[in-house]
């Protein structure tokens, strides 16, 4: 019997006119920040109704110029979720403000907004929730707390691009908004991310921000008042990032069906705590599918499971670590048990493969791998 081929947890999908396409790009002797940066822009601007959205290097560049449009740094508090990428805490770091960590929903496992509420003190400038797939932070209930309070939100986004909140697209409403484009992601550009602004002025900001913090002066000489990074995306990148918004619904619609198909599989492995299921219309997309592990009723640790899938050639990750116990996020005073949900979600989570370029039978057979390891590892 041959050996099925190794199944990557996470993945991109790119078809050969989208290589011919950035091939054009290399020969057209314009490669960085150039035509297709800005067609890209505007692809995404009219995928957020309209709002100023702002290409960059990666979801995390997006973060921190977010955070300084925002005006955020030094003696700022920005509260946040410890259930989600390193990303969040860097980045809050990084701007010289202080991650404030609240614990988030088992299922769901996106933000608690009452743990929002009680954790606002007054320094408190900005809540910063990442959207889960399969599952949007309540927005309506969001921007009226930040609103109450005079906060500035910054939704991370990097996961959901195409999921809906009331029928719009995320991006379409609220305040700063960012997504990556990361091959893991949705939708790729190798390396990328972009930041949803709210008005021309933030717009021409986010420009500077992305490159140097220069102002361009009358007489044709440059300034900088503000000291920033470099994250403009090049034209390579953007060329992709067409190609891919474009056959994002596609995407989209593939990985909605692996995940129906994982729900059904998991209807007999009743112990796993799942996310929430889908339902027709609900707006919802899936990046990933993450789920909790029975491991209490297991003989065997979380990498023993995982090694077991990879001898089976399947790949799967850990999204996502407690960002409050790592090393950086202990240094804000944080331990064991603060977080309670945050810490077992931490502790029993496997991303298992979900990628538009999977089919049913990949769901079936990673499936029918879980099944074996769990029997075999039964208390
Ligand atoms: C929830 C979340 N936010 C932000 C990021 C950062 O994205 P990027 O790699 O584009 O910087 C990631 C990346 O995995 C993520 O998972």
């Amino acid at each position: 019997m041959s050996t099925p081929p190794y199944l990557k947890f996470a993945g991109p999908v790119l078809d050969e006119a989208t290589i011919a396409g950035v091939a054009d790009v290399l020969r057209s002797g314009w490669i960085t920040s150039g035509p297709w940066v800005q067609a890209f822009e505007k692809s995404l601007s009219e995928f957020c109704g309209g709002r100023p959205v702002k290409a960059l290097t990666s979801a995390t560049a997006a973060v921190e110029v977010a955070l300084q449009l925002a005006g955020i740094g030094p003696g700022d508090e920005v509260i946040t979720c410890a259930q989600s990428f390193f990303t969040v805490l860097n980045m809050i770091v990084k701007v010289g403000a202080t991650p404030v960590f609240v614990d988030c929903d088992l299922v769901t496992r996106n933000i608690d907004l009452g743990a929002v509420e009680a954790a606002i003190t007054e320094r408190t400038k900005a809540i910063m929730p990442t959207h889960w797939p399969g599952s949007l932070v309540d927005m309506d209930a969001l921007w009226a707390l930040a609103r109450g309070h005079g906060l500035r939100v910054i939704e991370d986004a990097a996961l959901v691009i195409g999921s809906q909140w009331r029928n719009r697209n995320i991006g379409t409403q609220g305040d700063l908004v960012t997504f990556s484009f990361h091959p893991n992601k949705n939708m790729t550009t190798i390396e990328g991310g972009a930041l949803v602004v709210n008005d021309a002025i933030e717009a021409k900001r986010v420009d500077a921000l992305r490159f140097h913090g220069i102002e361009y002066l009358p007489d044709r000489t440059r300034d900088v008042a503000v000291a920033a990074g470099k994250f403009n995306m090049p034209d390579v990148n953007a060329r992709i990032g067409v190609a891919q918004l474009a056959r994002l619904p596609e995407f989209l619609a593939t990985r909605r069906a692996l995940a129906e198909r994982y729900f059904e599989c998991f209807a007999t492995e009743p112990a796993c705590v799942l996310p929430p299921r889908p339902v027709p219309g609900d707006g919802q997309t899936w990046n990933m599918f993450s789920v909790l592990m029975p491991l209490s009723r297991m003989r065997i640790t979380r990498r023993e499971f995982r090694d077991a899938l990879e001898a089976r050639g399947i790949g799967t990750g850990v999204s996502y670590e407690a960002l409050h116990l790592c090393t950086l996020g202990r240094r804000y005073g944080y331990k064991e048990g603060d977080l309670p949900v945050t810490e077992r979600i931490a502790a029993e989570t496997v991303t298992l493969p979900l990628h538009a370029a999977m089919s049913v039978a990949d769901v079936d057979r990673v499936c029918a791998s879980v099944g074996e390891v769990i029997a075999g590892a039964r208390r």
